[in-house]
């Protein structure tokens, strides 16, 4: 069974193929429109759609020409239809729900933070209960996953999402968009001290960055080197998280943790969560870096994952797009 995956929620229009027989992805395109936000230094809603509607049916020939298959061979067409920006998805879900009805093969709307919480297990295959930290530019949440739909909210970001406050940090900085593999990658060439910045407060294990953008004003006004502002605040941001993560660990005594989203790409997350591995004991799944930031990869494979669950019964066509909704049961 074949299974076309596309994302088109924000700013990278990606197209993937899924083997589900053999478990394997057979291709996965990616088109990042960077250079269309970056002058506005963030994502532009209607540039982005405009974006996307120019560049979809281009990577989608070549994500199934480098699959080798023809349009005849798809089986099942999976799209994001939520969270995102409205305009961008629109584009994405109707051209899916195109193909399906063109070529008569079924369709399954995918939710794209389910998608990210099971991207690690991308031809492998998830072992259930497992905790789930995902962290990307648009979410900051920590779940129990019992099994596929099947989650309990454990914490969330109160306010910016923390991939969300590494592009304002870095923007305030005057480092360009997006912020995060650049600060990340200043963070990895820093040999000095760090500067201490205030820890965020929220209770248990809900999470709070807004602060942090707040204390890195500050710093800048007092002169400190972009270097060291940038190194600091990833330490501060990266080492509230893992504290978090832990004290989810302690709660619920599950050793099995997913993390996932474009920060999960993050050299220092990713040393982080090494040491807690030895420290608390746990098995620390992450997603192989292409299938990091959105792909269509994990949507392929969260869309089969549904749609065998669900016994081979697919979306209706009057599925729409919204921009925020809870994840569905199965
Ligand atoms: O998951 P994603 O591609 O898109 C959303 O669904 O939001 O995440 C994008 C976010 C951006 O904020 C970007 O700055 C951040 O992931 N990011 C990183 C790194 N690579 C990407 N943040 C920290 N360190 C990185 N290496
Ligand atoms: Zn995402």
């Amino acid at each position: 069974m074949k299974v076309v995956g596309i994302d088109t929620s924000c700013d990278d229009t990606a197209v993937a193929v899924y083997d589900a027989e053999e478990n394997r992805i057979l291709s996965n395109v990616v088109s990042s429109q960077y250079e269309a936000h970056r002058v506005y230094g963030g994502v532009v809603p209607e540039i982005a759609a405009r974006e996307h509607l120019k560049n979809i049916d281009i990577i989608f020939n070549e994500a199934l020409e480098r699959a080798e298959i023809g349009v005849a061979d798809i089986d099942l067409v999976a799209v994001t239809y939520t969270p995102g920006l409205l305009p961008a998805l629109l584009v994405g879900l109707t051209f899916g729900k195109g193909v399906a009805f063109a070529e008569y093969i079924p369709f399954k709307g995918v939710h794209h933070i389910e998608a990210h919480m099971f991207s690690p297990f991308i031809e492998k295959e998830p072992e259930f209960p497992f905790l789930s930290l995902v962290v990307s530019g648009g979410h900051t949440m920590i779940s129990l996953v019992r099994s596929l739909g099947n989650y309990k909210l454990l914490g969330k970001t109160l306010d910016d999402a923390i991939g969300e406050a590494f592009d304002k940090v870095a923007k305030m900085l005057g480092l360009g968009y997006p912020g995060g593999p650049v600060i990340d990658k200043i963070f990895q060439n820093y040999r000095e001290s760090y500067l201490v910045l205030p820890r965020p407060q929220a209770r248990g294990v809900n999470m709070s960055f807004s602060g942090l953008k707040t204390a890195v004003r500050r710093l800048i006004e007092g002169g400190y080197s972009k270097e060291m502002i940038a190194a600091s605040f990833q330490k501060t941001a990266i080492d509230y998280v893992i504290g978090k993560l832990r004290k989810a660990v302690r709660e619920t005594g599950i050793r099995r943790i997913s993390v996932s989203g474009g920060v999960s790409a993050n050299s220092y997350l990713r040393k982080r969560l090494k040491e807690l591995e030895y420290s608390e004991r746990v098995k620390v799944f992450l997603p192989e870096m292409q299938f990091t930031s959105d792909n269509g990869a994990m949507i392929a494979y969260v869309g089969y994952l549904r749609f065998r669950k669900a016994e081979g019964i697919g979306d209706p066509f009057t599925l729409n797009a919204y921009p925020s909704l809870p994840i569905t049961g199965v």
